[in-house]
């Protein structure tokens, strides 16, 4: 049985969450399924949608509402997400985990029933009726579920999709964590699929084969993140992060082009948000940046190395042991160092994001916008 100081810390961890959280939800109603908690809501309204069925949607707390037992998310992980990040009043690169949720949703074959626009319109209404102050960070994860089904798999008896998005306060990693680095664990059993299985460009609610990793990976070890391999014994990515290697050559503090970056290639890996922004940041200041299809654990070792890990939950994480070895000198290194200090900064930038108080018009402007400040 799991330690009992552990679950007690659990639920309050998680009634902090639910104090200050909303969700907006957003679903067809079926009478007999849809949850009366949710129609019957006061804050229920019709969903202006073009579907053959009426759609209700509202905000709500944490224990209101409620998606339904026989939607294929809860059933099948039959669904698509993303978790973004507010910092400093701006939702970090919100356009690009937007328009990664469009695509994820087109790769599963699911229809969102509404535009970018009108969606992150309510995504904005949910972040302002938390009301975070300009100084915490919060978090939105934005979820899309194949919807109201029978008890069978068939997507094509499904009515319409479940929508909603979470919006709470975040518990990021201990700033110590940032300052003396982490361990990783490795997963040697429980592998990263490829495209053939599960298409690593897809962020879908299927997670089953990363829990089990992380469980491989960290066995009663006092660590917080493992490494996957592919089936062939190469690093894939983390189970809920991408991973870099910093390999330094002599004279690299004089020459940036003597600093070389290696990230798996995206076969195996969520082609990560922050991972794009490390490759962008990294070239922007001369260092070269290679995607390759054999980075080994063992490469991660090694006196003139550095490794971290990128994430939207973690930003960047130093990594300073692999499996009980070191990397490097066991500190995080000045290249990592570096790039978590531009991503920080990055994060203070309103060209980076939204701003999580947007009216209408800002907001229209800022979807309408082509261009993205990082190389996806
Ligand atoms: C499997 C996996 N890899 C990598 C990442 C990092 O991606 P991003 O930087 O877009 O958050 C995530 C984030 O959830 C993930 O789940």
């Amino acid at each position: 049985m799991a330690n009992r100081e552990v679950v007690i810390g659990a639920v309050r961890t998680l009634e902090e969450v639910g104090a200050r959280a909303r969700v907006f939800v957003s679903m067809p109603v079926v009478k007999g399924i849809t949850s009366r908690a949710l129609s019957d809501h006061p804050a229920s309204e019709t969903a202006p949608t073009r579907e053959p069925f009426r759609r209700l949607q509202g905000i709500f707390g944490m224990d209101e509402g409620g998606i339904s037992y026989i939607d294929h998310a809860p059933l099948y992980g039959d669904a698509c997400f993303e978790g973004i990040l507010i910092r400093n009043g701006i939702i970090f690169l919100y356009r690009e985990h937007i328009d990664r949720l469009w695509r994820s949703a087109a790769g599963l074959k699911i229809e969102i029933p509404y535009s970018k626009r009108e969606l992150s319109w309510q995504v904005v209404r949910t972040i302002q009726a938390v009301g975070f102050k300009k100084s915490e960070s919060g978090y939105i994860r934005l979820v899309v579920t194949r919807g109201l089904g029978d008890l069978g798999i068939n997507p094509k008896k499904c009515v319409g999709a479940t929508v909603y998005a979470i919006v709470s306060t975040i518990r990021l990693y201990p700033r110590e964590a940032y300052q003396k680095g982490i361990e990783l664990g490795l997963s040697r059993k429980i592998r990263r699929p490829g495209g053939s299985i599960l298409d690593p460009r897809v962020k879908s609610n299927n997670y089953l084969n990363n829990v089990l990793g992380l469980l491989e990976g960290t066995n009663n070890l006092e660590l917080f993140e493992a490494i996957m391999l592919t089936d062939d014994g190469n690093i894939a990515e983390a189970t809920v992060d991408n991973i870099f290697c910093v390999i330094k050559e002599k004279g690299y503090r004089t020459r940036p082009s003597k600093v070389k970056l290696l990230t798996p290639v995206g076969d195996y890996c969520l082609n990560g948000i922050t991972r794009a922004s490390i490759m962008t940041f990294a070239r922007r200041f001369g260092y070269r940046v290679e995607e390759v299809p054999d980075l080994m654990p063992i490469d991660l070792l090694g006196s003139n190395r550095e490794c971290f890990m990128t994430g939207t939950g973690c930003g960047i994480m130093p990594i300073v042991k692999v499996c009980g070895s070191q990397v490097g000198d066991g500190s995080p290194g000045e290249v990592t160092k570096r790039l978590l200090r531009e991503i920080e900064r990055a994060m203070a930038n309103p060209r980076y994001g939204l701003s999580s108080s947007a009216t209408k018009a800002e907001l229209r402007k800022y979807i309408g916008r082509k261009h993205s400040p990082i190389q996806l």
